[in-house]
Order: C-alpha cells, then sequence, then structure tokens
C-alpha cells in the first residue's frame, strides 16, 4: 500500500509526549521513516518506535534538551545520518506551565522562550541545511493561543505568536532552497486526566466546538502529514488551525 509520506525520513521532537505520539504514528503510517526525539519520555518514545517497527516500519529514537543549540544541531545531524537524509522536522516540544503575569519571574519567563521557541530555531536551521540541495518540509506546532491569548498563559502565548512569525520569515528565506516552512495550530488536545485536572476548561470547551469534542493527537498528526506531503507542494508560510472549528467563534 503506498502512503502520503512513502521514502521520507521525518525527525518529530517531543515524540514521547501526546501530541508526539499521534504525530510520529501518523508519518510512519504514511510510510515515513521516522526519528523520534525525546527529552525525558524515552519509554514512551521506545514503546512507539516498537510499533513502528512491528508493523514494518522504520523508527529511532534519539535524545537531546532543545534548549541547547549545539544540542539541537546534534539532533538533526543524527537523524540525517541515520535516515540516510532528512525531508521532514516537525517541531513539536514545548512546555505549557500556567503563571500570572504579577508572579512571573524572568526565569519562567525564558524557561518557556527557550524551550518553545529557542529550540524551533535552532532545529530549522539545523535541519534546512540537512534538506539541501532535495528540499523538504519543518512544520511547528504553535497553538490557537497564539493568536488568541488566554490568561496565566502570556510567556505561552508570546512563544507561540513567535514561532507562527519565525515560519512566515523562514518560508521566505528557505523557500528559494526548496524547503517549505508551515505552523499547524492545534485547541485543546484530549490527554489521560486532562478532564480531571481542568474540568471548567474542558466543558467551555465541549460546549464551543461546532465538532462536539477535544482534539486528538492523531488530529494534529494528520494536518502534519498534509503538510509535509506532496499534496502541500505549494503551500508555506502557512498557519492550519486544526481546533475542531472553535477559532470561527467569537469567543470561547
Ligand atoms: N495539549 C494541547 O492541548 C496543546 C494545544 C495546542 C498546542 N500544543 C502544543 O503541542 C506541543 C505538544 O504538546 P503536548 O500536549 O503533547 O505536551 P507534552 O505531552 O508535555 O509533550 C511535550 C514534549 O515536549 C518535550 N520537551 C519539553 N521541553 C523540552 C526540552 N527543553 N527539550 C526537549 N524536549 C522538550 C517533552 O519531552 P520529554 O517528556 O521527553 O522530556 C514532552 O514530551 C507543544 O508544543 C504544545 O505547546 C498543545
Amino acid at each position: 500500500m503506498s502512503g502520503l509520506l512513502d521514502g521520507q525520513v521525518a525527525l518529530v521532537t517531543g515524540a514521547g509526549g501526546g501530541i508526539g505520539q499521534g504525530i510520529a504514528a501518523r508519518f510512519a503510517e504514511e510510510g515515513a521513516a521516522v526519528a523520534l526525539h525525546c527529552r525525558t519520555a524515552r519509554e514512551a518514545a521506545d514503546r512507539l518506535a516498537g510499533r513502528i517497527r512491528e508493523a514494518g516500519g522504520r523508527a529511532v529514537v534519539l535524545t537531546a534538551d532543545l534548549t541547547d543549540e549545539d544540542a539541537c544541531g546534534r539532533l538533526v545531524a543524527e537523524a540525517a545520518a541515520w535516515g540516510g537524509g532528512l525531508t521532514a522536522l516537525v517541531n513539536n516540544a514545548g512546555v505549557q506551565p500556567t503563571r500570572d503575569l504579577a508572579a512571573m519571574t524572568a526565569a519562567d519567563w525564558r524557561a518557556v522562550v527557550d524551550a518553545n521557541l529557542s529550540g524551533v530555531f535552532a532545529c530549522t536551521r539545523a535541519a534546512a541545511e540537512a534538506m539541501r540541495p532535495a528540499g523538504g518540509s519543518v512544520t511547528h506546532i504553535a497553538s490557537v493561543e497564539a493568536a488568541r491569548p488566554a490568561p496565566l498563559h502570556a510567556h505561552y502565548g508570546a512563544s507561540k505568536a513567535a514561532v507562527v512569525a519565525h515560519a512566515r520569515t523562514a518560508a521566505q528565506e528557505y523557500g528559494p532552497h526548496g524547503v517549505r516552512v508551515n505552523t499547524v495550530s492545534p485547541g485543546l488536545i484530549h490527554r489521560e486526566g486532562l478532564a480531571q485536572a481542568w474540568p471548567d476548561g474542558v466543558a467551555r470547551w465541549r460546549a464551543a466546538t461546532p465538532l462536539g469534542r477535544l482534539g486528538r493527537p492523531r488530529d494534529v498528526g494528520d494536518a502534519c502529514v498534509f503538510l509535509a506531503s506532496a499534496l502541500a507542494s505549494w503551500i508555506t508560510g502557512h498557519d492550519l488551525v486544526v481546533d475542531g472549528g472553535v477559532s470561527a467563534r467569537p469567543g470561547w
């Protein structure tokens, strides 16, 4: 059976986490060889890599702290060496802490910007280099909060808005080298324990979503597969919102 990503070699960051697992699984199902990056969630990444191999696919697990610029370069080089090249990068890793502005320290701010933005910059630069001369795609996972910031998330929303802006600039600069750069902005994605941890938020999301449910990691994976595939060969600098239609409403 032919897949949308046959012959591709993809690196997915944060592939031990909820959404990263959905993205990596969908890439493998569509025929890509997948390098699953993790930092501490080695077990989850190993489990998914094992399932991909059992299903006849190719997968490897690589580790790096993406707040370290050199580690980002090494990660991309390892993925390309393993795959015999690199055609797709999904910058999914990120942190989502909450803190009100009055209590937020400069260290809180920097921790979010380092994890969510600086790693995206460093991985993308290394990947764009590794993708020469054949080209490829880079997809950043931003958030609906890039355009609709929420309370307690000033650092997070700002980092995600910057990720969207980075992609638009990168699309212009790397386009002539055949590298497309887009963002996917998810709405609220289901994870184990979320309804218990944030009942009010989950209830409001359900009520606000025309499609009647929270997102699933695979919904984000589907959007990333599309953007990495030949179906999106004339799409770059775009932000694809994947939120069940919530952003179509005036508020949630
Ligand atoms: N969940 C949502 O509803 C939602 C909505 C919109 C956007 N997003 C975005 O989607 C992405 C994935 O979120 P998620 O919900 O799947 O979160 P998650 O389960 O916490 O996964 C995020 C992963 O990022 C990795 N990570 C964080 N800081 C890192 C660092 N300094 N170096 C290397 N890896 C690092 C973590 O790796 P280790 O665990 O291996 O340490 C973690 O597995 C994030 O960018 C998030 O902002 C999420």
